[in-house]
């Protein structure tokens, strides 16, 4: 049986796209939370079961989701230390926590996977990114990989990147919010109803990653491609490189991949 503690924003998708996917007559599930709406709530759609303590899941389940906030960590990991057996398998998506983390409080023995997730897992188009440390066993790292499929794409990328993963997958689908709303806004100036500009700018960015995805194209060449000389394209295209909009997204990455390298590096076991 999959356990899961913590059934907010995160942990409810996750249960969500794995009963919804292809493996919903093999999986059982499990799940607990402080907030027992969100167990009920998940109870209530999808008939799980409802653990009444950390106890009772993790003596039921085998593979536990961690789903807690980065700061919620350390309490929780205090509460379940006394409880793991070596079987458990520990899945966590918690940002900026090392697996290092776990092992100083849990022992090195305690085998772990961390997942970097982002909130397009809601909608089944997430983009999930997997390490685990050495006491994983592949089968156990395949599973979890399978598990996942439903929501979106899933990869697996040593822990290092793991900052850089986090600035671009998981704070990312922040700053494609604000370019949908930039995109909008300008429509909207030149006369387009706001619910009208809004669907095509979401529409456009989201045909425009589909094409990406789907050719392996590399995305200049399909600029070029619809970049006539003197067009329209050409330019908005000069527009936005008189404001060096390529530079500053790009500062973006790096300046989100400095910030989760030092909030990994200061937090401490209670999560400050
Ligand atoms: N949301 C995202 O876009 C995103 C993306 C990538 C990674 N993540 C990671 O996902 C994790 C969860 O984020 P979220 O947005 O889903 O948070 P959330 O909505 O606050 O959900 C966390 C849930 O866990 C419960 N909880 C806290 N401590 C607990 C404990 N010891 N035992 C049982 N339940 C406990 C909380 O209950 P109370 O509120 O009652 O404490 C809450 O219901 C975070 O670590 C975050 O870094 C989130």
């Amino acid at each position: 049986m999959i356990g899961f503690i913590g059934c907010g924003n995160m942990g409810s998708a996750m249960v969500e796209g794995i009963i919804t996917g292809r493996l919903r007559k093999s999986v059982e599930i499990i799940v607990y939370d402080h907030d027992i709406s969100r167990t009920e709530s998940l109870k209530e759609r999808f008939g799980l079961k409802v653990a009444a303590d950390p106890l009772s899941l993790l003596r039921e389940s085998s593979e536990v989701f961690l789903s807690v906030k980065p700061q919620e960590m350390g309490g929780l990991l205090q509460t379940i230390k006394p409880l793991l057996r070596p079987e458990h398998l520990l899945i966590t998506v918690a940002a900026g926590l090392n697996i290092s983390f776990y092992e100083k409080y849990l022992g090195k023995e305690q085998s772990v996977v961390r997942l970097m997730p982002n909130t397009p897992c809601l909608v089944g188009e997430g983009m999930i990114v997997v390490c685990s440390n050495k006491n994983v066993e592949s089968w156990q790292e395949q599973l979890i990989i399978k598990l996942l499929k439903p929501l979106g794409k899933v990869i697996v990328l040593e822990e290092k990147h793991f900052d850089a993963v986090t600035a671009l997958s998981g704070s990312g689908p922040a700053y494609i919010f604000l370019v949908i709303e930039s995109l909008a806004d300008g429509a909207v100036e030149m006369g387009l109803s706001r619910d009208v500009a809004l669907m095509l700018a979401s529409q456009t960015v989201f045909g425009a990653a589909k094409m990406c995805l789907d050719s392996g194209e590399n995305p200049s060449i399909l600029k070029n491609r619809i970049t006539s000389p003197a067009g329209t394209t050409s330019a908005a295209l000069m527009a936005l490189e008189e404001g060096a909009v390529r530079s500053l997204f790009a500062k973006a990455v790096a300046a989100a991949t400095h910030r989760s390298k030092e909030m990994g590096s200061n937090m401490d076991l209670n999560g400050n």
